[in-house]
């Protein structure tokens, strides 16, 4: 079995690369910012504060969460769609600052990757989650960068946002995720760095796959 740890901040390539990699590898691939979402979106649509512990451990302890490469349930209901909402990722950050949460998503994510190869993506996936992962990887990209991406992307979806807007979100969104006390967005001693700013999506996923492919 492999464990691949894919980190780095929002915007920053994470899933589009790891959800490649798992396809060529023949693995699954975990994004692991989709559950903190779908407890975020759970939260938001029962009218229930993300800043509140005591809600928060309301909505996880009953929230079954199901996932599937590229697919996500709550409660039964596919939301795959609804998590990428800007109001989702305007929110996000409180909730995966809460303990409870964050522990019952790590046995979660732990629990997958316990049975069969994986590539995970996240924040605390090197660090906390997989500190054994064979291999570690840590994407970065300026600001900017990511939030062009993140405008391309939302473009896509359907929605418009100002770039500016994005810039100020996804700072604020790296700030709340890198000084939270829980296992804050940090780069593991052991992880490999690559700065995407200047690369494309395929030279990405051919240096993450050369060097999987050299050291295994
Ligand atoms: O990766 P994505 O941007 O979808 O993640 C959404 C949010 O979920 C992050 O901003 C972060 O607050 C949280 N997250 C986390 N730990 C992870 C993955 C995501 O705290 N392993």
């Amino acid at each position: 079995m492999i464990q691949i740890a894919v980190d780095g901040p929002a915007g920053s390539g994470k899933s589009t690369v790891a959800r490649e990699v798992a396809k060529r590898l023949g693995i699954v691939y975990l994004d692991t910012g989709a559950m903190y979402r779908a407890v975020t979106y759970q939260t938001l649509i029962e009218k229930r504060s993300v800043q509140n512990a005591h809600d928060l451990e309301i909505i996880v302890e009953a929230l079954e969460l199901e996932v599937a490469p590229g697919q996500i349930w709550a409660n039964g209901k596919n939301v795959t769609e609804a998590i990428r909402q800007p109001e989702i990722s305007r929110n996000v950050s409180y909730v995966a600052m809460d303990a409870y949460v964050r522990k019952c998503m790590v046995d979660l994510q732990r629990k997958i990757a316990g049975t069969q190869s994986v590539i995970m993506d996240g924040r605390d996936i090197g660090t906390h989650v997989l500190p054994n992962a064979k291999f570690k990887f840590f994407l970065t990209a300026t600001a900017e960068e990511r939030a062009k991406r993140r405008q391309i992307e939302l473009d896509k979806a359907g929605y418009s946002v100002d770039y500016k807007a994005l810039v100020d979100e996804i700072n604020e969104r790296d700030r709340l995720d890198s000084e939270r006390e829980v296992s804050p967005l940090k780069i593991a001693d052991d992880a490999e760095i690559i700065d995407t700013t200047e690369l494309t999506t395929d030279q990405v996923i051919d240096l993450i796959l050369k060097k999987i492919a050299y050291t295994n």
